[in-house]
């Protein structure tokens, strides 16, 4: 076959991460996997950010994923899990993006699903998405780190099955965006960018390079750059926020479960963990969608626009994951540019309007 034929098989029999990496799972063989394709998302050159940055800038798009966030790779294992677990229901608590996967996974495994969420700080697209899927929302008068507390307490009940990142299934599933990433590339990035919420992705991608090498499938490592908000930056700051604010509500968190994870990859990589501001996440969500045409939300330009702000040697290999699809939030897009009034219906006043 040719490598276009070969591609275009992948694509077409792509059987999620749990048949793709099998081997590096914990799911047992007997396992009814609970899936919906996800994973298997593209890894974009991006000709712009790597000639501002003299290196090779890739962009991992998870926005490709079926809820449309990385979510999606964790949830397939933690779900297939809980299912073969006899769980009767899951719970979560949530920035928008896990309840959005944890809804949608419940509902193709047939299980209750409950998801906490802070109420008036997620995304229009993300709350529209856990409602639809079917699951029981409880929106609650406090933030993300709060609702994480409850559903821990909850969990201590034995009567649900946490879905959260504590659940170390989701953190196998996420681990196998940085097995993709090798094999599209051949080989490891020296650089990886991402943003840091509750901390489980970096943790989970640092599990997924470290296998892959002690696998022989890579010869190298890449330097774990995680960004964080300015004013949702515990990790940074070196102490919990107890009224963490960001425009990007995805990662809008003060206490971070796996702090330490997050700690230990960029430490061990001899990598980073850094803040950006509001407006420097602002710049890269809007400098992606002009120059990459790729519209991600705003916390996952927090990667790009770490970068941004990041001197990495010349001839550099990066990639940026971009966690979410822009579409998740639409408010935040169109804060950022001046929505159009409407014209008279006229070719006058259209020609006029446009300039031509
Ligand atoms: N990007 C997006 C789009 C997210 O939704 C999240 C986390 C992150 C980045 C950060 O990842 O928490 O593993 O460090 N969202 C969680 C949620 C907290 O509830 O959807 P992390």
């Amino acid at each position: 076959m040719t490598t276009a034929e070969d591609d275009r098989a992948a694509r077409l029999n792509w059987p999620g991460v749990i048949e793709a990496y099998r081997k590096y799972l914990p799911v047992p063989k007997e396992a009814e996997v609970v899936t919906l394709r996800e994973g298997g998302t593209p890894l974009y050159y991006a000709s712009r950010l790597s000639k501002l940055k003299g290196s090779d800038v890739f962009l991992k798009f998870e926005g490709a994923n079926p809820t449309g966030s990385f979510k999606d790779r964790g949830m397939t294992v933690a779900m297939t899990m809980a299912k073969q677990s006899g769980a009767k229901a899951v719970v979560c608590a949530s920035t928008g993006n896990t309840s959005a996967a944890s809804a949608a996974y419940a509902a193709r495994a047939q299980l209750r699903s409950i998801v906490l969420i802070p109420s008036g700080y997620i995304a229009l697209g993300k709350l529209a998405q856990a409602l639809i899927y079917g699951a029981k929302v409880v929106q609650i008068k406090g933030n993300f780190d709060r609702a994480l507390e409850i559903v821990r307490e909850l969990g201590e009940t034995g009567l649900v099955t946490v879905v959260n990142s504590i659940n170390p299934y989701r953190i196998e599933g996420q681990k196998t965006g940085a097995f993709e990433i090798v094999d599209a590339l051949g080989f490891a990035p020296t650089h990886h960018f991402i943003p840091v919420g509750n901390a489980g992705n970096i943790s989970a991608y640092w599990k997924g390079y470290n296998e892959y090498f002690a696998d022989g499938r890579c010869s190298t490592l890449p330097k774990m750059m995680g960004f964080q908000a300015e004013g949702a930056a515990p990790i940074v700051d070196g102490k919990i926020v107890h009224f963490p604010e960001t425009v990007a509500t995805a990662i809008r968190i003060g206490n971070p479960a796996s702090w330490k994870g997050a700690l230990l990859a960029a430490s061990e990589s001899d990598g980073a963990i850094g803040a950006v501001s509001d407006k420097e996440i602002l710049y890269a969500y809007t400098y992606l969608a002009r120059e990459e045409s790729i519209f991600c939300e705003p916390a996952s330009a927090a990667s790009v626009a770490g970068l941004m702000k990041t001197t990495v040697p010349l001839g550099a290999t990066v990639v940026c994951v971009l966690t979410g699809h822009g579409l998740k939030d639409p408010d935040t897009a169109i804060t950022q540019i001046e929505v159009p009034a409407a014209v008279e219906a006229t070719l006058e006043a259209i020609s006029k309007e446009v300039g031509i």
